[in-house]
């Protein structure tokens, strides 16, 4: 038994950020950023808005849209990195938002790649039988955890939630393959020094300011433009399908150039891949859950088309997931 995707939704908060701003902010300006990155602007939380309101919307859309209840809900699975709380899980909170009380649920920290470790743990419940109504969400409030003095990593992200349904699959619908990687070594790289149980949070941590996103831009670009358009290549190949096979590609949404390598490597023309980093920047563990909703309101996604999706992220983590939809 296959698990499909039967609804999707997104959330994105109503403030918007634009190149314009950050140049009022940091030492930056709207072409720097536009001509390295892909990005104008993103969208950032209300006060006191957070990853589990952003994610309690989404999946609330989803129930309006399906009309199923939320004691219908078998499963919350949340691929953030930017919890409310250190605990307890962000899940939780989004379950007593719903009122989803026969549902049991945790966080899953996958970085960019989450959203896609998050389904493949939600397409195994479901292939087990036992769970038929599994939501997967991405979200991630980024602004609570950037530096708004470093123009190195401000610029590039930005909030948002995704989610979608999983259910078992009755025809030839559905997840076909995952091929997913962690690999530690890539830690030092994109990481946030404290606020965890190896530097807990202390004053001095505090005005060193290490609970803050920390990237080596350059180092992470090279790996993430070759791991994302590798493993793309790698699960179209094991499963005897070519570029010209696939009706959407949908990345990651880091920067448009690693996008780019990974869409030529594949061969993949422009009316194949997916890009809003334009509009929402780096949103983390939500970029492809936005992606995919985004692109079955526009109608590029139809029933049949052949979906690939591809990520990679801080750990490093990184993969790809091929849906017949
Ligand atoms: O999603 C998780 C995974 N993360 C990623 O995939 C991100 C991967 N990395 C990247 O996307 C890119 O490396 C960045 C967008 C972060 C940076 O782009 P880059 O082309 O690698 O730039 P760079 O870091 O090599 O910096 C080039 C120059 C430097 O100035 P000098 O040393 O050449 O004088 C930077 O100081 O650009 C400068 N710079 C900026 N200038 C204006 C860095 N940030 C900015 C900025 N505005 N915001």
């Amino acid at each position: 038994m296959k698990a499909m995707i039967s609804a999707t939704a997104r959330y994105l908060p109503e403030k918007i950020i634009t190149n314009a701003d950050l140049e009022k902010i940091v030492d930056t300006n709207d072409e720097w950023i536009r001509t390295r990155t892909g990005i104008s602007e993103r969208r950032m939380v209300a006060p006191g808005q957070a990853t589990a309101d952003m994610g309690t919307r989404a999946v609330q859309k989803i129930l309006d849209k399906t009309g199923i209840s939320p004691d219908e809900i078998d499963i919350i699975i949340l691929a953030t990195i930017t919890p409310d709380l250190p605990f307890p899980a962000t899940a939780a909170l989004i379950q007593n938002n719903l009122g989803a009380k026969n549902a049991w649920g945790f966080d899953l920290s996958g970085a960019c790649t989450g959203f896609l470790y998050a389904l493949e743990a939600g397409a195994k419940f479901v292939e087990s039988g036992k769970y038929s109504k599994v939501i997967v969400i991405g979200a991630d409030t980024m602004s609570a955890i950037l530096n708004y003095e470093d123009r190195n990593t401000c610029i590039l992200f930005g909030d948002g939630a995704g989610a979608v349904l999983l259910e078992p699959s009755e025809d030839d619908s559905g997840i076909i393959d995952a091929k997913l990687h962690i690999d530690g070594n890539g830690a030092q790289f994109l990481y946030m020094p404290a606020g965890g149980s190896l530097k807990p949070t202390s004053h001095e941590t505090v005005a060193n300011k290490e609970h803050y996103v920390i990237q080596d831009g350059q180092a992470v670009f090279k790996v993430a433009a070759k791991g994302m358009a590798d493993v793309s290549l790698e699960i179209l190949e094991r499963n005897n399908f070519s570029g010209s096979d696939v009706k959407l590609f949908i990345p990651h949404q880091a920067n448009k150039r690693i996008i780019d390598v990974s869409a030529r490597r594949c061969g993949f023309t422009e009316e194949q891949v997916v890009l809003n980093i334009g509009k929402y920047g780096n949103t983390t563990g939500a970029t492809i859950p936005i992606g995919i909703d985004e692109s079955v309101e526009n109608g590029r996604l139809v029933k049949g088309d052949l979906l690939l999706l591809a990520a990679f992220g801080a750990g490093y983590t990184w993969g790809s997931t091929l849906i017949r939809w």
